[in-house]
């Protein structure tokens, strides 16, 4: 009986693959989430499925739920619908028609890449179409690369990395926006027939106003804890180009890549372009499970060190500005390390001999350090750290320079310009964009590193900065023909450099800068450890601004520093508590003046300092909840953070808004084992507020019922701590 019973199940698993066989249908899955495409020898490769793991492809196609539409559209055949891809052809034909031929599969001990080769029917032009699936994070890559064998180079006008379809629904899309200052604004709207595209011009910083990453809730606004959401991020330096585009079936076509304005790009013969990836992930959870996929995803794979713990360190811009000499940076070093600092970062304004960097009208690219400021070198700094027992970090800005510095004078043609016109500056009115499309150049940029790091190995830390848009569109290293490729060969430059140096210095710690958050991209975190999150350092306005970051990129890469009061951005005269509540939710620093603080307030970040490193694993490596949002105006603002054992919690909450007789709402934990008991305790603070302070509750009652807080003055914080007991 049990012989026959095995027959049959393998009788029909037999029949079910000869099935799959016969339609072609593949299953590309991560441990929950499952994408379907088909390929079929003569027809294009379709895009099927996207969405939680099946385990069997007739089971998509049973439910008729199969999209069946191109996974890879193109322009010329079908031209009245949008395409990933436009090209014109070596002998000036605008069409391209690509069949499935065949596919490859490659593995790793973290990922499975399928690789689907397409060919045009007529001409000898071909796209692989790619997807990588991780085993043991919910999140497929997906890209292509594209190549030609045809007689002279094939202008590509389009050349998405991804495209796939959602089918009907309800679908909002929410997406960072902003300016300097107050990036990462999380924006939520529904998407409407027509086009929504979030992209990027600027050349060199990607993410200042707009982010290439999104969240596309499926049915009506996404929720933090429950609905279908797809996350998105390209991992890509430069200008990008996400389009959503709903069609009259009420589909909506997604497209991502490298922003293809004014960067049409000639593929020689034989030559491969490889599109940057756009990572996906997907959740029943709402927000909150893509934002978590994101994270163990970024901290495994896509951040540099992103498994490890990060310094907490103090920076001297907010402190002393371009006023950089060997004694006051001794002092802050001295005072930081006092309250048990444990990384100490030289901003700008410390290098420049015949221009010394006072101001920031000069010396970009004289990365020799003043002597008149500091005469005792950077080994006098470092032997002021080792004096201290902190590390030594440094502020560089080695992809810029100015019209009055010694490198300008030596290379005028290194700057990014049209040969023939003067250029616009930026900063200072004297900054300008090196081209790192420049082999020349891209060397120059490693020695800024290699320099430093070879005559002083001790520095732990680098900031890089990057402070000007690409205002002058031409290169005087790229041929006549190839001025198109700039902006992309810029951050194909930049990538080489970054690789070079993380190969030679894989351990220092880098922080990824560009006028504040600039570049906070998975283009560049696999270089860096961490991202300036924004030079607007106002505890209050930071809430909206990593709340809006925490939805794709994790809080071991956010930094987030304690400035002075009042704040120099906005005025606002905030307790240190709350600065240090906000700033403790994600990679905590400083950025001030410690000689400014009263011995009470000093007292009070040494103790926060050494509350922070007992919770820093938890806030680091942990998973993010996030509980009531800034953005809806409900007068407090909550997250919290869980051990991945959920043996331990982090809770944190702000009131955003001061009103008598406002009713401030329960807080609902989430994230917690609901069988499993936890001690509460109020951390940073002068003297407990919480009532529930030293108790024992389930989990089930603090995510259930949650608890109300006193929250009676303006910007009162609290962060509670929270311990598995048995009970
Ligand atoms: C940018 C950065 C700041 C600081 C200054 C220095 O604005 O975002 O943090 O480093 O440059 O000039």
């Amino acid at each position: 009986m049990k012989k026959i019973c095995l027959y049959l199940i393998s009788l029909l698993l037999s029949v079910n693959s000869l099935a799959q066989e016969s339609y072609g249908d593949i299953l590309i899955s991560t441990p929950n989430t499952s994408l379907m495409v088909t390929g079929k020898q003569g027809e294009p490769l379709r895009f099927q499925y996207y969405g939680s793991r099946m385990s069997s492809t007739t089971d998509i196609r049973n439910s008729a739920t199969a999209l069946g539409c191109s996974a890879y559209p193109t322009f010329g055949i079908d031209c009245a619908s949008e395409y990933a891809m436009q090209v014109c052809h070596a002998d000036g034909d605008l069409s391209l028609d690509l069949y499935y031929v065949s596919h490859e599969q490659e593995e790793d001990a973290d990922s499975r890449t399928w690789k689907f080769l397409l060919k045009d029917k007529i001409y000898p032009f071909e796209v692989k179409v790619c997807y990588k699936a991780y085993r043991t994070e919910d999140v497929i890559e997906t890209w292509t690369e594209i190549t030609h064998q045809e007689k002279k180079p094939v202008i590509l006008y389009k050349f998405a990395s991804a495209y796939f379809p959602v089918k009907s629904g309800n679908h909002w899309i929410s997406h960072l926006h902003g300016s300097w200052a107050a990036e990462s604004y999380l924006t939520e709207e529904q998407l409407t027939t027509g086009s929504k595209i979030i992209k990027n011009k600027d050349g060199v910083r990607n993410t200042q106003c707009d982010n290439p990453s999104f969240l596309l809730s499926i049915d009506g606004a996404a929720k933090e804890d429950y609905g279908h959401v797809i996350g998105g991020t390209l991992a890509w330096s430069g200008n990008y180009a996400i389009q959503f585009d709903i069609d009259y079936t009420r589909t909506t076509h997604v497209f991502a890549g490298i922003n293809p304005d004014a960067s049409f790009y000639k593929l020689a013969p034989k030559e491969t372009l490889r599109t940057p990836e756009l990572a996906l992930t997907y959740s029943l959870e709402g927000k909150g499970g893509v934002s978590r996929n994101f994270h163990r995803w970024a901290r495994k794979y896509k951040l540099a060190h992103g498994e490890q713990l990060r310094d907490i360190l103090l920076n001297s811009w907010e402190g002393v500005y371009f006023d950089i000499n060997q004694q006051g940076m001794t002092n802050m070093m001295k005072e930081f390390s006092d309250m048990g600092g444990e990384l100490f970062v030289m901003d700008d304004g410390w290098f420049g001999n015949k221009y010394p960097r006072n101001n920031d009208t000069s010396s970009l690219g004289d990365w020799e350090v003043c002597h008149e400021k500091l005469p005792e070198g950077i080994e006098g700094l470092i032997a002021d750290t080792c004096d201290n027992e902190i590390k030594f970090g440094i502020w560089i800005e080695p992809e810029m320079t100015n019209t009055v510095s010694e490198l300008y004078e030596k290379h005028p043609d290194w700057i990014v310009c049209q040969k023939n016109r003067t250029p616009s500056t930026g900063r200072g009115g004297t900054q300008l964009v090196l081209d790192m499309s420049n082999p020349k150049v891209q060397d120059f940029v490693f020695g800024v590193v290699d320099n430093l790091m070879t005559r002083h190995p001790e520095i732990a830390y680098i900031k890089w900065d990057a402070n000007m848009t690409l205002l002058n569109y031409g290169s005087h290293y790229l041929s006549a023909d190839k001025q198109s490729h700039l902006y992309i060969d810029f951050h194909r430059g930049l990538t080489q450099v970054l690789k070079r140096i993380r190969q030679k210095y894989p351990d220092v710690v880098m922080q990824a800068c560009a006028s504040g958050g600039g570049r906070v991209t998975y283009g560049l975190l696999p270089y860096f450890d961490e991202f300036w999150t924004s030079d607007n350092t106002d505890a209050l306005q930071r809430i909206y601004m990593q709340w809006g970051i925490s939805n794709f990129f994790p809080a071991v890469a956010m930094a987030s520093h304690v400035s002075a009061a009042p704040n120099h951005q906005t005025g606002r005269d905030i307790p240190l508590k709350f600065r240090f509540d906000v700033a403790m939710s994600g990679r905590l620093g400083m950025e001030i003046q410690p000689a400014n603080l009263s011995n009470d307030e000093k007292d009070f970040a040494k103790k926060a300092i050494q509350i922070y490193k007992v919770i820093r694993p938890i806030i680091q490596q942990g998973d993010l909840y996030r509980l009531i949002s800034p953005y809806e105006k409900r007068g407090v603002a909550s997250l919290m953070y869980t051990s991945l054992n959920k043996e331990q919690a982090v809770f944190f909450v702000y009131k955003m808004e001061h009103f008598y007789g406002q009713a401030i709402p329960r807080f609902r934990m989430a994230g917690l084992q609901a069988d499993a008991f936890y001690k509460l305790e109020e951390i940073n603070q002068v003297k407990t507020n919480l009532w529930q302070h030293g108790q024992v509750i389930s989990g089930k009652l603090l995510m259930e019922q949650g608890i109300d807080l006193p929250l009676h003055n303006e910007y009162a914080s609290m962060v509670v701590k929270l311990t598995r007991v048995d009970k």
